[in-house]
């Protein structure tokens, strides 16, 4: 080969590795963001990514596009190794005309998913973009189209991991919101179908776009989002760690990391952690860094219905989805937006053959008009379709309260649960003693002298008889009550034993879960 040819290869090469040029670059990087090469190569292990379509190039002739020269196209894609597992991503460069995306654009990105589906294995796209290329009108509009299909036939078989780590506005949201998980960096990047202006022109209604569409807005209002960083770096970081909880698709199991840890081990502060008067809280975080490997969890969406805990962990090797109530925020009520959270989290960990744990302790739904009016017969319902539909290992702990519906969809036995634990503070009834006192004894109540005393002792009553674990595990709806100190090593057993669960549903074209 003539060394002209490979020079000419070279200098192609260093050329589009620059993408927009030094300038645009400085401006990223003043801007706080690093660029899409830079986020590539904290993704993947070092010197495992290889690059594709590199000289692919846009075919737009409008408004003066023949003479822009847009290097890569302005998106990054390809594959590597992340923690030695194969990986395909693509990475939106803001320093090529925006990070706008055309025709070819999206068609990289196309090739990217569709090899991530053949492959069985995940995609993650780093998204830095100022949306459809204006220049490519329909061309545009088709691109994130296709995206937007490719999204929805992956979804369920690999997993799709969004960053959203610069803008990402009008319907170019729609790609992450299909997505399993989306990450958000704090202060760099904002999501919103309409912006600060449009809204001003049509509303009147005045807000900044970090108000708008910032991390924390969505990781805390709206709930579009999963995770928010504090940087590119740590976001990348945190993809990393999040991957390592996930199998690569839909029919293998996620990889275990075996622990030198003791599994046997005795934790005596767990016999104490439940307060001797019932309505008072304790933090259900004590109780999961207790049982779960390393006491190490990875929460999704912590900021967002703060009243029910999610998180990805790992229980003797194994990785597990839980599903906790935390007592210390509205007594562990559920609600629209936990209702929302939990069952997207259980139908993502069941989608990826992650077990779940759920730990219990709820006192019931929240009650008022602004929960009936937000519907939430209709989002209460999800939980109990993504429990029932879910054919993962299902195992249950009971802490403390489980009272009426609640108590069903936080995942009973009768919704499927292979295992139901609960320590001896439990209290399963169709509801809570005072409740009950008010609807059963009122009669004896109202005709009793001294109502008050005659209250407190059908109310002391009703809690021998019904607040504990034993009437329910007399019919078999609880399989064993645990001392607390022992619950991590039955974890571990139990999680062991329901290794090798299978189990079928009838043949149908998809169900029709609430939306
Ligand atoms: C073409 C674009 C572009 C776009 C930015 N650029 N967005 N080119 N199409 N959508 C170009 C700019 O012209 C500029 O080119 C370079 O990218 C960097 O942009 P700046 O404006 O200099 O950067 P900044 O000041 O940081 O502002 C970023 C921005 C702004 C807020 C994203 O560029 C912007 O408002 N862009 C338009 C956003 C938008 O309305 N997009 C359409 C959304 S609707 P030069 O050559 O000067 O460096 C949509 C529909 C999808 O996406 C529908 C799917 C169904």
């Amino acid at each position: 080969m003539s060394i002209n040819k490979l020079e000419d290869l070279r200098k192609r090469r260093a050329e589009i590795t620059l993408g927009g040029g030094e300038k645009r670059i400085q401006k990223q990087h003043e801007s706080g963001k690093l660029t899409a090469r830079e986020r590539i190569n904290i993704l993947f292990d070092e010197g495992s990514f290889v690059e594709l379509d590199a000289f692919v190039k846009h075919r737009c002739t409008n408004f003066g596009m023949e003479k822009v020269d847009a290097p890569a196209e302005g998106v990054v894609i390809g594959y590597g190794k992340v923690d030695g597992r194969l990986v395909y991503a693509y990475s939106q460069d803001f320093t090529v005309v925006g990070g706008s995306l055309g025709e070819m654009h999206a068609a990289k990105i196309c090739k990217a998913m569709d090899n991530a589906l053949k492959m069985g294995v995940p995609i993650v796209g780093l998204n830095d973009s100022g949306g459809a290329r204006i220049q490519e009108a329909v061309d545009a509009l088709a691109g994130y189209g296709k995206i937007f299909y490719k999204n929805t036939i992956a979804s369920g078989v690999i997993p799709q991991i969004t960053a959203i780590m610069g803008p990402c506005a009008g319907g170019a949201v729609y790609s992450p919101a299909l997505t399993d998980f989306i990450f958000m960096v704090d202060q760099t990047s904002q999501m919103f179908i309409t912006g600060p202006q449009v809204i001003k022109t049509v509303t009147g209604e005045e807000v900044t776009a970090e108000a708008l569409g910032g991390a924390m807005t969505h990781n805390s209002v709206s709930g579009v989002a999963h995770y928010i960083a504090q940087n590119d770096e740590a976001c990348i970081l945190e993809i990393r760690r999040l991957l390592s909880f996930l199998p690569s698709n839909n029919i293998e199991s996620a990889p275990e990391y075996f622990t030198e840890e003791d599994l046997n081990v005795v934790d005596e502060s767990l016999n104490t952690i439940i307060p001797d008067n019932s309505n008072k809280p304790y933090d259900m975080f004590d109780v999961i860094g207790a049982i779960v490997d390393g006491g190490d969890y990875m929460e999704y969406q912590p900021y967002f219905a703060k009243n029910i805990i999610t998180c990805l962990a790992r229980i003797g090797g194994k990785s597990v989805g839980i599903i906790a109530n935390q007592p210390k925020v509205n007594a562990g009520c559920l609600d629209v937006d936990a209702s929302d959270k939990s069952a997207r989290f259980i139908r993502t960990c069941d989608a990826f053959n992650i077990p779940l744990l759920n730990l219990v302790d709820v006192p019931g739904f929240l009650p008022g008009t602004t929960q009936e009016y937000g519907g939430i017969i209709r989002h209460g319902a999800k939980m109990l379709y993504a429990y029932s539909e879910a054919t993962v290992p299902k195992l249950t702990l009971i802490t403390r309260k489980a009272y009426g519906g609640s108590y069903l969809a936080m995942c009973s036995k009768d919704l499927g649960a292979d295992l139901v634990l609960a320590w001896p503070t439990a209290e399963i009834a169709v509801m809570g003693p005072q409740g009950a006192a008010n609807i059963i004894f009122r009669g004896e109540i109202d005709k009793a002298e001294d109502k008050a005393a005659t209250r407190a002792r059908v109310i002391q009553e009703y809690t021998d008889e019904f607040a504990t674990p034993y009437k329910a595990a007399e019919r078999g709806f609880v399989d064993d009550v645990i001392e607390p100190a022992f619950t991590r090593s039955r974890l571990i057993d139990a999680f062991d034993m329901l290794a090798s669960k299978r189990e079928t549903r009838p043949t149908k074209k998809h169900g029709n879960i609430p939306l």
